[in-house]
């Protein structure tokens, strides 16, 4: 992750959605949760204290053709490995895992407990020891990672190659997907995961939703461009307000959506699939052929339809007032409102997992409740903002919302000449940044999975 500041260029969106949250750890099984750290004399050894953490927290990632540069899935792999590992670790740039873990609580969680993190350090040190393969510790717990039914899988009809350069390592395709057409009543989308085709190379997937009345033009946007699907970054542009279904990010096995919640989908809808390729991993190696799926559970009915809140100052996006001037390093915005007049008819609503979305310059958000009386709850907040690590988060305690409190999201943004990107080995000027959907554009959006209160 050290090269954080140079992969600022390649700017993505990343939709913020937790429920197809990164495979799920808890730190509290297993001896690796213990928070007792070996001496010297019972070092740690790969079969029983370092297997256990790496299957929870690193393999989603760190396999075979997978997005991380190497595999540790087995002891030769993590011994060749170790001292970087160690290194990583320390300096918390793995497993990345962004949200503040004062601000709350998540499902799915990937990072480290300090004792993890020095039971990795203590094995290193003392030679990466093996171990005894028959008597392996606890596998760590995982929560919340699986799709318990799959109901819907829809595909592009065609691979799609993508076109990486050193300079231009990212990528982002939007391909219209018509919802199936035997699907012929309303339903509800219930869990979402994505089966990314080449691994390597896909780094993120968002599914959007577009309305009956909106296919169209999204189909005329896919025409417009030679080849399957059409260019896009901040979103899947055309009419739609940027509805998603479902969110994939590295390390994710997909999951059920809150039991009892789930978002609309009318027949004669589509899904656009957006995939956020990077090449970083092939670049020697040449694009590989991707056709990336995803797949929906589906129910007829739910006990609460859930939507997916997109939160932002609607007067940031069709004006220049969320200004963000060349060669500043500090600048912030933020938005607080009650939403509950004009979007839920006055009722109150649950969040169950909260998402944030910037685009380069980012520096820090929060997404946040100010209660009537006041009082701050944090719900995300990243305090060293990576667009390449975006994700949404499922809170562990859902957080309900009654009318007359509000919703606040808070952006922070450095446009100083040197946070700016790289381009052709170049890096550009500042110039005024203002909202947009462009990658030298930007943004300043929270989201929230919610469902609202029955009446
Ligand atoms: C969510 C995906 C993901 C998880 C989980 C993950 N890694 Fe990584 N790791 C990456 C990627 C991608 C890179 C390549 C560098 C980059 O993109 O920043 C990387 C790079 C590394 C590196 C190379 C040095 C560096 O900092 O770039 C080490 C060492 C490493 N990971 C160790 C680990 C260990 C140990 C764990 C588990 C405790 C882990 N990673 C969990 C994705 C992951």
């Amino acid at each position: 992750m050290t090269s954080r500041r140079s992969t600022r260029a390649f700017a993505f969106l990343l939709a913020p959605f937790a429920l197809a949250a990164p495979l799920a750890a808890c730190g509290d099984g297993g001896s690796a949760g213990d928070d007792t750290v070996a001496d010297a004399s019972t070092a740690p050894t790969y079969y029983r204290d370092i297997k256990p953490i790496m299957d929870g927290k690193c393999t989603q990632c760190h396999f075979d053709g997978g997005i991380a540069p190497f595999a540790l899935t087995s002891y030769d792999e993590a011994k060749a490995h170790a001292a970087e590992a160690s290194l990583a670790v320390a300096a918390g740039l793995m497993p990345p895992w962004p949200p503040n873990p004062d601000c709350n609580q998540y499902y799915a969680d990937r990072s480290l407990s300090a004792a993890q993190k020095e039971l990795i350090q203590a094995w290193s040190a003392a030679g990466a020891p093996e171990g005894d393969a028959a008597h392996p510790g606890d596998p760590i717990d995982v929560e919340r990672t699986a799709l318990t039914r799959v109901d819907v899988r829809i595909e592009p009809p065609t691979d799609f190659t993508p076109t990486f350069t050193a300079e231009a390592p990212d990528q982002y395709r939007c391909f219209v997907i018509p919802w199936p057409a035997d699907h012929t009543a309303t339903e509800y989308i219930t869990g979402f995961r994505a089966v990314p085709g080449a691994a390597a190379e896909v780094h993120h997937v968002i599914a959007y939703y577009a309305a009956p009345g909106d296919v169209a033009t999204y189909q005329q946007l896919d025409a417009d461009e030679p080849g399957d699907g059409y260019t896009c970054f901040g979103g899947p542009g055309g009419p739609s307000r940027g509805e998603w279904l479902g969110g994939w990010a590295p390390g994710s096995a997909g999951s059920d959506y809150e039991p009892g919640t789930g978002l609309k989908i009318e027949p004669g809808a589509a899904v656009i699939l957006q995939v956020h390729y990077n090449g970083l991993n092939v670049l020697d190696t040449g694009a590989l052929p991707d056709r990336t799926a995803v797949e929906f559970k589906v129910d007829p009915t739910v006990e609460r339809e859930a939507m997916i809140m997109p939160w932002a100052n609607p007067q940031w996006l069709d004006s220049q007032s969320m200004t963000i001037p060349a060669g500043d390093a500090d600048v912030m915005h933020a938005f607080q409102f009650d939403p509950t007049p004009f979007l839920t008819g006055g009722q109150g609503f649950t969040i169950y997992s909260p998402g944030l979305h910037m685009h380069n310059l980012g520096r820090r958000a929060t997404a946040s409740i100010v209660r009537a009386g006041g009082a701050s709850e944090c719900l995300l907040q990243i305090d060293d903002w990576n667009f390449h690590w975006q994700g949404g988060y499922d809170l562990r305690t859902p957080v309900h919302f009654a009318p007359g409190d509000q919703l606040r999201v808070e952006c922070h943004w450095d446009n100083s000449a040197e946070n700016q990107p790289i381009i052709g080995g170049q890096q550009q000027p500042p110039h005024d940044v203002w909202w947009g959907d462009g990658t030298t554009d930007e943004m300043c959006l929270a989201t929230f999975y919610v469902a609202v209160d029955n009446p």
